[in-house]
């Protein structure tokens, strides 16, 4: 079966409500689960970084979804590529919450910026995503 990742960034619409982070949170584990997709959602600085995997009809159809979702805004594509296995497999949707312990993380990266990805680079953000995954599973 085909394979793809993708990989955007977008910002919080300043209008939702706080408690809606673990709302949307729920609705990604519960459908991802079901349709087989894996991934991450990184929060921090009133933006999001999500790394969506799956079958490509999949992904599209969710990214698609997710474009139009008022709860966010301001959609920026960082990657799409097709991928010969799954990295994140362990996770429906795993949520990571940027604190300053995952702020200075991030300094290993990019040492100039902090966590923005509307701004950040693709190959950084992919980073970014597979050490957060190492880190957690570290941490079981
Ligand atoms: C930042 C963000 C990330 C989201 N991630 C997912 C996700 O991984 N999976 C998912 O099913 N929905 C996700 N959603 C919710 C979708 O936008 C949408 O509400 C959901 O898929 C239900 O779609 P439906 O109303 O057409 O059934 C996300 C929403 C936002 C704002």
């Amino acid at each position: 079966m085909k394979l793809a990742r993708l990989l955007y960034a977008s910002r919080l619409n300043p209008e939702t409500d706080p408690n809606q982070l673990a709302r949307i949170h729920e609705t990604a584990n519960t459908r991802n689960a079901k349709h087989n997709v894996s991934g991450i959602l990184i929060f921090g600085n009133d933006q999001f970084l999500q790394l969506l995997e799956g079958a490509p009809t999949d992904i599209n159809k969710l990214y698609l979804n997710i474009s139009r979702d008022p709860r966010n805004f301001d959609h920026l594509l960082l990657d799409y590529s097709e991928i010969s296995e799954r990295q994140f497999e362990a996770w429906a949707m795993k949520l990571v919450l940027i604190t300053p312990k995952q702020q200075a993380q991030l300094k290993q990266f990019q040492p100039q910026e902090d966590f923005e990805p509307l701004k950040m680079n693709a190959e950084i953000a992919l980073k970014f995503c597979s050490f957060l995954r190492d880190r957690n599973s570290l941490a079981g």
